[in-house]
Parts: C-alpha cells; structure tokens; sequence
C-alpha cells in the first residue's frame, strides 16, 4: 500500500458519511482525555474545520496516545461514524494510530490559545498551523488562481519579465542592488568609481520594482498580456501597507486607452473577489468573525460601517467612482478635517502628492465607494504615462480602497516619441540604456494601457487583515528576513 493512501479531511466532510473506513493524516490541534476515551482534534490545512478522532485506550497502546500531543503529526486509520458529540456529523473511531511526527507540546510555540499577530509574525515558520493563517493562505490562493483563470478567459498571455535588470521603471530609486562584486575590495575606474564593468553581467543591475516595461514590448506584439511576478522595493517605509518583496499582477495591452484602462481594472478587480467569496466561502465567514473581534476593541469612531463580507459584496456589486485628480483636491481642500488641520500633510497647492489620508478620506469618508482617480498632475508621476493636452496632467489612474488607500496604480502609455523623449531628457533618464523601450515607439507604435496591482493589498482588503505582513508567508520589511 502507498504510505499516501489518505483522504483530505475537506474531502471526508464533503462526502458525508458514504465513506465506511478512512486513513487521515495531519497535526494535533488538541486531545482531551479521560480514562474511557481520548478525542483528538485533528486538521490538515485542507480546510477550516478540525476532525475528531475518537481514540479508545482498549485499542490504541497507551504509549501512542501519550505521543498524540498538540503540534504532533499523525496518521489514523478507522471507521467513519455518525458523531456522538455536537460539533461534527461524524467522527472516525480509530483502529490505527501512527506518530509520524512527535511535538513536545510545552515548548510547541502554537498553543491552542489566542496569540498576538507579533508573536505569530516571529514564528511565521509555524503560524500557517493557526486558523486564522491557514485561511489567509487559502484565500490567497484562491485570488491568485482567479486571477489566472480572468485573464486567461479573455484571452490575456502571462508573461513572464525579468527579475534581474537593470532600470528602474518608476524611477524612484528605491531598487535592491545586485552584484558579485567582492564588496570589501571591489574594482574602480580611474575616475574612482567602483567598475560596474567588471560585475557578472558587466554593469550596475538591480531586482525589479516593475515588470511594466518589458510588458510594454509583449503587449505590442501579443496585443494583451498580463505579468505576476515579485517586485522589491527598498523603501524605508516602516508601514501597515508597504513591504520590500511583493507580488504584483501587471496587465498590459495595446489599443486601450485610459478609459478602457479603467474598466478593465473595475471589472477585473470585481471579478476575482467574487472568485474569493465563492470558493473561499468558509474561511471569509471565518475572516468575517475574526474582523468584527477585532473591530470591537476599536474606539467607536475607527469601526468602520460594514463586516468584512458586506464590504466584500458592496465591492462587487457597487461601480466605483470616477474622479479626476483636481476634483479630488476640491474635495480634499474643502473638506473638515482639512479645515481644522486634522491632515499631518495639509492639502494646499495644486500639484502636491496625495497621501493615504487624504486617500482614505475620500474613500471611506466622502465617497464611501471604491474610487478611481485618474489624471494626475505630470510631476508627481513616472516618464512613461501619456501626456494630457492640458500640458499639466497624464493619464494616469489609482485605485483607492476602504481600509487600503491605493491598491492598483496605472495609466495610459506615452505612445508618442518625440513626447516620451522630452520628457526622459527633463528627468534625466538614460535614451541610450532605454534603447530598446524607445524602439517600440519607433516601430509600429499604438496607443496602449495597463495597471499594476499590489497582490498583498489585495489579499488584505480580502481577508480585512491590519498588517500587510500577515497576507504573505514570510514577510520582507525593513529590518526583516528572517525565513
Ligand atoms: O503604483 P505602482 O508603483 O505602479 C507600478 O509599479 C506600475 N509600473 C504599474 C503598472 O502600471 N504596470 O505600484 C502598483 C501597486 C500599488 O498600487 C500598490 O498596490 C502596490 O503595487 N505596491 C506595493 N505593495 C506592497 N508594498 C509596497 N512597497 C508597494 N508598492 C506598491
Ligand atoms: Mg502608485
């Protein structure tokens, strides 16, 4: 007999009481016992619900049953009965039991108590074994496959763009080096500076922050394609919202403008969270519970309005607005907490950044509503978006969600040459090493659009988790890479 002759404890469920025998492996939640009997509360990660294994003293040796501690690893074999106890319909009535794999329960650092979410984050090798991780992870995977199976529908390549490169294509000079050079003694020019030339692929390269260029160049031969890939950035940016290492989903596509740019990210957005709410039912209603927890140990005035499942559907069922970014600032400028200077970066000028507060005024004070601000002021966006006759604006957009603040940032791309050109000479970016962007500009251009969306923002606003670093297994931040 194969050693992995077992059935997912989802499965069991599913199945109801058809099935007479079952072997089920997984991790000890907990055992109580008395002299009669033990029971022992088994999960597998296959789904939320732990399954009782009935485990009679007359049956299992004693020295077993003293190894089925919590943290352990087990495998039983028995009979699938109509449970005797409240919890469950059936339960099996072990004949088998085989430690695979012992815990010492004391020092087992997840016990079934309620831990904080820091505690958790330091002991992210093992919090996967915790509900509320568990069904992060599933839903997680469930928005990753939804995003697969939407662009695949409609007939979108993935593409997959590099991870090593050597621009920075949003310009912020916030990328991650990478090198070969011997750091203590590297070589120099005899200008003195260190010689990037004699590095593995013989100049300054670096991890990627976007793959929005070279999705450019499939885009204008494949027509629609999309990227999901990770993304690094070395901001310092110690915050709820920001990580170094993040995965990002980049469609691209020619012969879109900003407004098709727009209600492609509306409907795809919409799309994969009713995908979530569909196929990670269970672990939402559970998300559900946990959130409004959560919720009540807020000040009255922070809870927001809606659970989490009613602020998932509202997404879904709800078009979101469609602001211009001056219209923003109107609303910002004349706005309450502007006027009792409420804002840390009061709204003033034409032109300035939006920050997440302002953000998040506007979607859950003022608009109450998924917002899409499209045309922002050129200075404060990247050399690549499509320059409005105004002279003052590109087209670009940001999407802004409640609980978030921006979680897709896109825009129209600068198909004009001699435009994109000008505006690479004012932000001193290299013509030369951007040659081959520059080229699809030269041959056959179009005018094309895409958007970037942050995965992790997205499984946030799912699963209405705080922190960003408790939607991905192993969290990049600052100060962090631990795992
Ligand atoms: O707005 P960003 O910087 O846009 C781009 O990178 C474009 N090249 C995308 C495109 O047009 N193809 O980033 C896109 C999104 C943000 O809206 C945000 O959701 C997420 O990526 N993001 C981050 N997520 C986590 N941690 C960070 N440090 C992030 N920086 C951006
Ligand atoms: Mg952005």
């Amino acid at each position: 007999m194969a050693f992995n002759k077992r059935i997912k404890i989802k499965d069991l469920i599913e199945q109801g009481a058809a099935q007479t025998s079952a072997t089920l492996m997984g991790w000890v939640r907990t055992k109580r016992s008395n002299k009669h009997v033990s029971f022992i509360a088994l999960n597998d990660g296959s789904c939320i619900q732990n399954y009782q294994i009935v485990a009679d003293p007359n049956t299992i040796p004693e020295e077993t049953l003293r190894k089925i501690n919590t943290g352990a690893c087990i495998r039983a074999l028995g009979k699938v009965v109509a449970s005797q106890g409240s919890g469950q319909a059936t339960e099996l009535l072990a004949e088998e039991i085989q430690v695979l794999g012992e815990s010492d329960a004391e020092k087992y650092p997840i016990q079934p108590k309620k831990h904080s979410m820091e505690f958790l984050r330091e002991n992210a090798h093992l919090r996967m074994r915790t509900n509320t991780f568990a069904a992060i992870f599933r839903v997680r995977h469930n928005l990753a496959f939804a995003v697969h199976e939407y662009f695949h529908k409609k007939g979108f390549f993935l593409i997959h763009t590099p991870i090593i490169t050597a621009s920075d294509a949003e310009g912020a000079g916030e990328t991650f080096r990478v090198t070969m050079l011997d750091l203590k003694n590297p070589p120099k020019t005899d200008s003195g500076q260190i010689d990037f030339g004699q590095d593995f692929f013989e100049r300054e390269t670096n991890l990627t922050v976007s793959g929005q260029l070279e999705g450019e160049l499939a885009a204008l031969a494949l027509s629609e394609i999309y990227t999901f890939g990770p993304t690094f950035r070395a901001e310092n940016s110690n915050t709820t919202r920001h990580l170094a290492e993040f995965w990002m989903i980049e469609p691209e596509m020619a012969f879109y403008d900003a407004e098709d740019n727009q209600n492609l990210a509306e409907e795809f957005l919409q799309y994969i969270i009713s995908f979530a709410l569909e196929h990670s039912k269970e672990d939402l209603e559970f998300l559900d519970k946990r959130a409004a927890e959560e919720e009540k140990a807020k000040k009255a005035e922070l809870r927001s309005e809606m659970g989490l499942l009613e602020r998932l559907q509202f997404v879904t069922e709800n078009k979101f607005v469609r602001v211009s970014y001056t219209e923003a600032l109107d609303i910002l400028r004349d706005s309450k907490p502007n006027k009792k200077k409420k804002f840390t970066f009061p709204i003033t000028d034409w032109g300035t950044d939006l920050q997440s507060e302002h953000e998040r005024y506007l979607v859950e004070k003022h608009f109450k509503k998924p917002v899409i601000l499209f045309d922002y002021p050129k200075a404060i966006k990247s050399f690549y978006m499509r320059q409005n006759e105004d002279g003052k604006t590109v087209a670009a957009m940001d999407i802004l969600f409640p609980g978030i603040g921006e979680i897709v940032g896109g825009s129209q791309r600068e198909e004009r040459l001699d435009l994109l050109v000008d505006r690479m000479k004012e932000l001193g970016i290299s013509r030369e090493e951007m040659w081959w962007y520059l080229d699809t500009r030269k041959f056959g251009t179009t005018p094309h659009a895409g958007f970037g969306l942050g995965f992790e923002r997205l499984v946030q606003f799912v699963t209405g988790m705080g922190n960003i670093r408790d939607v991905i297994p192993f969290p990049r931040t600052p100060g962090n890479a631990e795992f």
